[in-house]
């Protein structure tokens, strides 16, 4: 079933091109170049609030989700993790949109959220990779992923699809709130069409990225970095890579660093900074001097524009293709599993069932 692979994970990082294409096909419409949702007939012209509820990788992608949708449709989104949900009373006010995020659609805490704001008369939308799942059935919108069985214990695939969906999910709201004309969906949908063959070109450093472990193995702690849509990547590359290489790592917004984490720095404290070359990439490049200066290692991962501007003095550096910043977080997703992926080979841990953890975490 791994086919030429040593692992599921490694077999589903690479399976992302073909199934983030398959999960778009129900989101995107070619014959007109427009975004559509599967249930077609679902108005959401009148939500005036979204409430993000998810656990983990999924709880990341709804962050992105949060900036996306903020940006583009000018709707509110809260989001919160499903364990501190339900406990902090939040306030669920007529007209309001709950959004579920779950691979598996079981996760007992997301399952109880959804309840919850059920419950309390939200519209409820679910976006899970199991189609039959209780989270699905309990919807009264499921916008379904296409990533196919995920086994690896640590998600990948079904984190890339979750973005797919919600990106189309976002350009939907704007479209039905009159924030988006016609001309600005079909560049959406330009952007959106163009993954696969981005995920492929980010595939492409699969080599490099296994060489790099290396210098990343020997670390007891690891910093990630990332500010704005890429500030949940940062989040999700300390995740993956404390799931299955059992080193600590943490994700920090690029900013915050000089704040508290800046104290940890030393030779033995690599950072990976995730930095598009963009409007706010020079603020980048001075959080990544205030490490060096400190004697810290960077690994710079930006597009060929960031690394010719900052890439002088990082121990390494990994060159993504220029992308719309929409689809970033996707790109950059890959990266950052490979490299937990490959350190964690080098590591000689058990990648697909990591310590400790479950696939679908049923009790609360
Ligand atoms: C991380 C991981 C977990 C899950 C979390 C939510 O690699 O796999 O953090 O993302 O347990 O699971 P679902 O998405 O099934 O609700």
């Amino acid at each position: 079933e791994k086919g030429h692979y040593r692992h599921f994970m490694q077999k589903e990082i690479f399976e992302q091109p073909t199934v983030v294409a398959q999960t778009l096909r129900s989101y995107v419409r070619q014959i007109d170049q427009s975004v559509a949702l599967p249930q077609i007939d679902f108005d959401l012209s009148t939500i005036n609030r979204i409430t993000i509820v998810a656990c983990g990788t999924s709880f990341y992608a709804g962050m992105v989700a949060k900036y996306w949708i903020e940006t583009f449709a000018r709707l509110p989104v809260d989001i919160d993790v499903a364990s501190e949900f339900r406990y902090r009373d939040p306030v669920l006010e007529p007209g309001g949109l709950a959004l579920f995020i779950s691979q598996s659609g079981e996760t007992a805490d997301t399952l109880a959220a959804l309840r919850h704001c059920k419950a309390a008369g939200q519209t409820i939308a679910v976006v899970v990779n199991v189609p039959t799942s209780t989270m699905a059935r309990e919807a009264d919108l499921l916008l379904p992923t296409h990533a196919g069985p995920e086994i690896g214990v640590a998600s990948t695939k079904a984190f890339t699809c979750q973005l797919a969906v919600l990106a189309a999910l976002a350009a939907h709201l704007a479209v039905k709130r009159g924030r988006m004309d016609r001309a600005e969906e079909t560049a959406v949908v330009n952007n959106l069409v163009e993954i696969p063959s981005c995920l492929n070109a980010a595939l492409a450093h699969d080599d490099e990225i296994a060489a790099m472990a290396h210098l990343i193995a020997p670390a007891r702690d690891v910093l990630y970095l990332g500010r704005g849509q890429d500030y949940p990547l940062a989040l999700e590359g300390a995740l993956k890579l404390k799931e299955i290489s059992y080193i600590h790592a943490e994700g920090y917004a690029s900013g915050e660093m000089k704040h508290g984490p800046i104290a940890l720095i030393d030779e033995a404290v690599p950072v990976i900074v995730l930095a598009p070359s963009g409007p706010l990439f020079e603020k980048t490049v001075s959080n990544m001097q205030e490490v060096r200066a400190r004697g810290g290692k960077v690994v710079l991962i930006s597009d060929k524009a960031g690394i010719e501007e900052a890439g002088e003095g990082c121990i390494a550096t990994i060159e993504m293709p220029e992308v719309h910043p929409l689809i970033a977080p996707l790109v950059y997703a890959v990266p950052v599993q490979l490299l937990a992926y490959h350190v964690a080979c080098v590591k000689g841990t058990d990648v697909d069932q990591p310590r400790n953890l479950a696939k679908s975490v049923t009790v609360e």
